[in-house]
């Protein structure tokens, strides 16, 4: 079981080695770990954000534990060697093209939503997020108009089979929860979400288990502040889900707390290929002081022993143990408490 670990910019190497040592303590046999580097880190010493022998360890393994990339030194440089363009590099090359997101309310940490207690008690849901198309991945330039001024342009474009396969992941995904599925597209406006609500309505036929409906992006982000508790599973593009995601961590508490997988289609001996980050970024504001909170990593190495490694029993007690230090009132800056990056980890280790 090869794990390529990436832990990349900012506070992603603090929190990945948390959640190595979770890993350490579960006592696993047969695994092996090799650390790459990627994001800002590795265009320093490689001059790439992705080097090739990057992506090669990361072809080479079972699965991907990443870290966060991004620096603000950075912003100057062009696109191509930016850190960000190293997960996006990942995500398209290793075929990764199912972001599930998932994010549900800790017991106890209601107060600490932008919702009301009350409102956020009920949230319990899952974002399954297109990753290898839309804008993200459009042809996309800035090009001068016959008046001299200039137009920037992002291509936005779906195909049939690429909705096709990130709503079989939805389907899948809401039979294995409370069977409800409900797409997010902008179909009054835009053709792509025309064509992405008729081929979801499409599969739907083959889940007659789930029901399913359709709701446009704003009215979503309205519905997700104001009934949470009302989605089971989210399925939507990559932009939307891009944006949906941050909202729905605001409504948890905190981004500190939500892990993610993402998936593709390649199968290994104990599950699926994929890549496991913490949804919150590099946060350069506090790195290297053991201030942040390493749960959402930690949360990661959890999808990750579930759905690459087929240990579900050590995956819930990963997320046991996490639940249980929150119970305890183990709490990190983004929660309002002070316990260190370590501490949180040890904590965590505590209650395996
Ligand atoms: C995310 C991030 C990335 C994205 C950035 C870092 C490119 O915001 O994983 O949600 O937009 O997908
Ligand atoms: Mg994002």
């Amino acid at each position: 079981m090869k794990i390529a670990v990436l832990a990349g910019d900012g506070i992603g190497p603090e929190v990945v080695h948390e959640a190595l040592r979770v890993l350490g303590a579960l006592d696993l046999p047969g695994f092996s770990i090799t650390e790459g580097e990627v994001g800002a880190a590795a265009w320093r010493k490689h001059g790439h954000p992705l080097p090739p022998q990057t992506l090669a360890l990361a072809q080479q393994a079972d699965a991907v534990l990443f870290g966060a990339v991004g620096d603000p030194a950075c912003d100057g440089l062009e696109r191509h060697l930016r850190p960000e363009q190293a997960i996006l590099g990942l995500r398209a090359q290793l075929g990764l093209f199912a972001n599930l997101r998932p994010a549900t309310m800790f017991a106890g940490l209601e107060h600490l939503s932008a919702l009301r207690p009350e409102i956020a008690r009920a949230i319990d849901l899952l974002i399954v997020r297109e990753l290898n198309g839309d804008v993200y991945f459009g042809d996309k330039g800035i090009r001068t108009l016959e008046t001299g001024e200039r137009q920037g342009w992002d291509m936005m474009a779906y195909s049939e089979s690429e909705v096709r396969r990130i709503a079989h992941i939805g389907f899948r995904a809401a039979q294995g929860r409370k069977r409800r599925l409900t797409s997010v597209d902008k179909a009054n406006v835009l053709e792509t979400s025309q064509l992405w609500r008729e081929v979801v309505t499409e599969v739907a036929r083959e889940y007659p288990d789930v029901v399913l409906d359709h709701l446009y992006v704003d009215n979503a982000a309205m519905q997700l502040v104001r009934a949470p508790g009302a989605f089971d599973v989210i399925v939507t593009g990559n932009l939307f889900g891009d944006i949906l995601s941050d909202q729905a961590s605001m409504c948890v508490g905190s981004i500190g707390l939500l892990a993610s997988a993402s998936l593709g289609e390649r199968q290994t001996d104990f599950g699926t290929f994929g890549l496991y980050e913490p949804i919150h970024g590099s946060a350069p504001d506090i790195a290297g002081q053991s201030k942040a909170n390493p749960m959402a990593a930690i949360l990661s190495a959890a999808m990750m022993l579930r759905h690459s490694f087929g240990r579900e029993a050590e995956a819930a007690r990963t997320e046991r143990a996490v639940a249980r230090a929150l119970d305890d009132g183990v709490r990190g800056g983004d929660l309002g408490g002070s316990a260190s990056t370590g501490a949180i980890g040890t904590a965590v280790i505590e209650r395996l």
